[in-house]
């Protein structure tokens, strides 16, 4: 993090009423913090869209196991991109159900592209990818994105 930078912005005093009661409702003790966050989520979401960004994230998955074939086609899936797989984890949630949360790790497009995979297997009653970043002050997407720095007039 660099050093700090005070701003003021200005806002409708209704929407800023409405913001404070929705942080507050959140637990955030202190505005800049919600705005820090809320920046954050800007950013993360801004460099995980981008392919070739190196995310991590995680899966989850709701399935039911007695779907035909359900449990092959999934450890076959994770065999088969390994490679983007840090670990998994299973619950048993009752006799038919079962949560599955993967931890993945690696190229935006593959980890999306391997998250589809998983959550379009036919069983898999419901999915859901999130991704994120390592740290957002490690990775500076716009400098990797572009390759040509004569494209830059700073
Ligand atoms: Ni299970």
């Amino acid at each position: 993090m660099g050093e700090l930078s005070r701003i003021g912005i200005a806002l409708d005093s209704e929407l800023l009423k409405r913001f404070d009661l929705s942080i507050e409702k959140s637990g955030y003790t202190n505005r800049s913090e919600a705005f820090r966050d809320l920046i954050r989520d800007r950013l993360v979401r801004e460099q995980t869209a981008a392919p070739d960004a190196t995310v991590v994230g995680t899966v989850t998955l709701i399935y039911n196991h007695h779907a035909y074939g359900i449990t092959e086609k999934l450890t076959e899936a994770q065999h088969e991109h390994h490679d983007l797989v840090v670990s998994t984890s299973h619950a048993h949630l009752d006799h038919d159900s079962c949560l599955e949360v993967l931890i993945v790790h690696g190229k935006a497009a593959r980890v999306q592209h391997f998250a589809d995979i998983l959550i379009g297997l036919k069983g898999v009653e419901h999915g859901r990818l999130v991704m994120t970043v390592p740290s957002l002050d490690a990775e500076h997407p716009h400098e990797h994105a572009h390759e040509h720095p004569h494209q830059h007039s700073h």
